[in-house]
């Protein structure tokens, strides 16, 4: 793979989180989100933490210059030497360009952006009915991929956590946020010539599958 940074675009439960986390262990690179890592602070009452809080629980987006500042942080760790997958990030214009400024005074290239695009009817469900190890963070569904025992991870024995904002109202406000201020990143990125479409209808491990078939030869 060229790219030194790959985003996973898409709506709220298209499927990101699942493989990004797919992506980044098969090619040894971390996986950064910009929710998990906002959703840790807010845990910990950090001040960042407690200025995204309110934000986040109305499904509206943190202002550009807090998520721009905890990325550019994240991504100067060494372990983001090798390269790094930007899971939910940028999801602004604003975002975008400061991604591509960050990778220029890198000296790298453009990202590789992984547009995952699912029906909208099928968003709701995956979200009312998703569950995250609050140990190890594997994703599952109640719908589409419960876990051998309710609410214990498979992998670790860990509780399985219902997010805060995965409920109806904070959803449809998610959903708007997008239609608003990320899909408009679909045709910038398409401009750029780097927009890989992926179909997030299939099953997770034949989506997977593709995109790492795809991203050994890119
Ligand atoms: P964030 O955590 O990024 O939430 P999101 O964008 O709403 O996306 P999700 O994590 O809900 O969905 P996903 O696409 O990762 O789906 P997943 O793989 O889990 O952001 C949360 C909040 O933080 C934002 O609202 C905002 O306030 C703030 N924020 C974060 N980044 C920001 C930024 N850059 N700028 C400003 N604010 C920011 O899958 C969902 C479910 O579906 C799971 O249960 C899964 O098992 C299931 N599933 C996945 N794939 C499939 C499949 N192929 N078939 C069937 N089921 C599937
Ligand atoms: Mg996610």
């Amino acid at each position: 793979m060229r790219a030194h940074a790959l985003i996973f675009l898409g709506a709220p439960g298209a499927g990101k989180g699942t493989q990004a986390r797919e992506v980044a262990t098969h090619f040894g690179i971390p996986q950064i989100s910009t929710g998990d890592i906002l959703r840790d602070a807010v845990k910990r009452e950090t001040k960042l933490g407690l200025a995204a809080k309110a934000k986040m629980e109305a499904g509206e987006l943190v202002p550009d210059e807090v998520v721009c500042g905890i990325v550019e942080e994240r991504v100067s760790e060494p372990d983001c030497r090798k390269g790094f997958i930007l899971d939910g990030f940028p999801r602004t214009i604003a975002q975008a360009k400061f991604v591509d400024q960050m990778l220029a005074a890198k000296g790298r290239g453009k990202p590789l952006v992984l547009d995952i695009d699912v029906g909208e009817d099928l968003l709701l469900k995956r979200l009312m009915g998703r569950q995250t190890c609050s140990v190890c963070g594997e994703i599952y569904n109640t719908y589409f991929n419960p876990p051998k025992v309710e609410g214990i991870c498979d992998k670790d024995g860990g509780k399985l956590l219902h997010r805060a904002d995965d409920n109806e109202a904070t959803i449809r406000q998610r959903l708007e946020a997008y239609h608003q201020q990320t899909q408009p990143l679909i045709e910038y990125y398409r401009g750029q010539g780097a927009l890989l479409a992926v179909d997030g209808n299939k099953e997770p491990h034949e989506i997977a599958k593709g995109l790492l078939d795809y991203l050994s030869r890119a």
